[in-house]
């Protein structure tokens, strides 16, 4: 990496949690991450889910297809855990390096998960052959008890079903998707290098007074959601530390304008356009821009045994204002930010 007052060249990253969807949407968003990032795990949380070998395949034909030629994107994909999926089917995914991961959604904890696991119970044999053959497991950490407050539910997760998985199948590598509690960071500092974690731009820039103070903001509103600042602190130094097990995971998840500004508004916010300004901002408040590039282009390719990307790509102090909306009404999306400044752009 090259560090100077007004430029940062680093090898170029990756994004190892992102939602690209499908059709217009995919058309939409998609060339804000193939533009900047070498690869992005692709969630397979679409209204159909990606849950066996073939629909993924031909998700991914979809996503290559519209890749613009100039851009040297890879998408990687995972298959959606449900309590029917055959274990020989993700062995036989991986084998093949069609599945890169394989992604467990308790049911009816987020946007698409009523597919998702209800009993952790019933996935034992599954469990054990994402152990026996070493596909990382992706987990969303909520619980999804009416009776547990929507603050805690991250924090439970953790005593009540990860830390019971753990005991019982140590050797899965497991990523703790999108943390954004205190607990979560302890728990993966405690934690040996199988258990890893993936930070959100917005849960590192955010904390839940953004969200609820001066008018409810519907951008802000997301999955896991915002915690109170102690916790938004707590991902803050964390980063600061250099801790590999901790990398670059964006959660961009774009909805239409109109299912977000709604009564019923959809969790999920669409950061792709800004996120890697936004991390170099807060690494670059919290004086800690020298880990930088492990956290976005290292640990993460590290974890996955998979090699580093071999270019490079350049930021460079220049203020840019971020679009108020993206496509044409009604089918827009309102990026994270918008209409506001950032101080790093790409240098193309
Ligand atoms: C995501 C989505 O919209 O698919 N929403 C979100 O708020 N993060 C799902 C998820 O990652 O929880
Ligand atoms: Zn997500």
């Amino acid at each position: 990496m090259i560090l100077k007052q007004n430029e940062i060249t680093l090898k170029r990253p990756d994004d190892w949690h992102l939602h690209v969807r499908d059709n217009i949407l995919l058309q939409l968003v998609l060339h804000y991450t193939s533009s900047t990032y070498g690869r992005a795990m692709i969630m397979p949380n679409l209204a159909s889910p990606i849950v066996d070998i073939q629909s993924a395949i031909n998700y991914r034909k979809k996503i290559l297809s519209l890749v613009p030629n100039c851009h040297n994107f890879i998408p990687l994909m995972t298959c959606y855990l449900t309590e029917s999926l055959d274990p020989n089917e993700i062995e036989k995914g991986f084998v093949s390096s069609i599945f890169h991961a394989v992604k467990l959604y308790p049911m009816n904890s987020t946007i698409h998960s009523s597919y998702g696991v209800k009993n952790i119970r019933s996935i034992n044999k599954i469990l054990e052959r994402i152990q026996q053959i070493g596909i990382p497991l992706l987990i969303h950490c909520e619980v999804t008890d009416v009776n547990v407050d929507i603050f805690d539910r991250e924090a439970r997760f953790i005593d009540q079903v990860i830390e019971p998985i753990r005991k019982q199948f140590p050797k899965i590598k497991m990523v703790l998707e999108h943390i954004s509690t205190k607990e979560a960071v302890e728990y993966i500092e405690s934690s040996d290098k199988r258990t890893c974690a993936t930070i959100t731009p917005h849960h590192l820039m955010l904390n839940r007074n953004d969200l609820l103070i001066n008018g409810i903001n519907p951008h802000f509103y997301c999955f896991p959601i915002l915690k109170s600042r102690v916790h938004q602190e707590a991902l803050r130094r964390v980063i600061s530390t250099g801790n590999s097990s901790f990398f670059l995971g964006t959660d961009s998840a774009p909805h239409f304008c109109n299912k977000k500004e709604n009564i019923h508004g959809l969790a999920g916010i669409f950061n792709a356009p800004v996120a890697l300004s936004v991390y170099a901002s807060i690494f670059e408040e919290l004086n800690a821009l020298k880990y930088f590039e492990a956290f976005c282009s290292e640990n993460g390719a590290r974890f996955y045994n998979l090699p580093v990307n071999k270019d490079k790509i350049t930021l460079i102090r220049k203020q840019t204002i971020v679009e108020d909306a993206i496509g044409k009404f009604p089918n827009h999306i309102v990026p994270f930010l918008a209409g506001k400044t950032l101080d790093w752009s790409i240098k193309i």
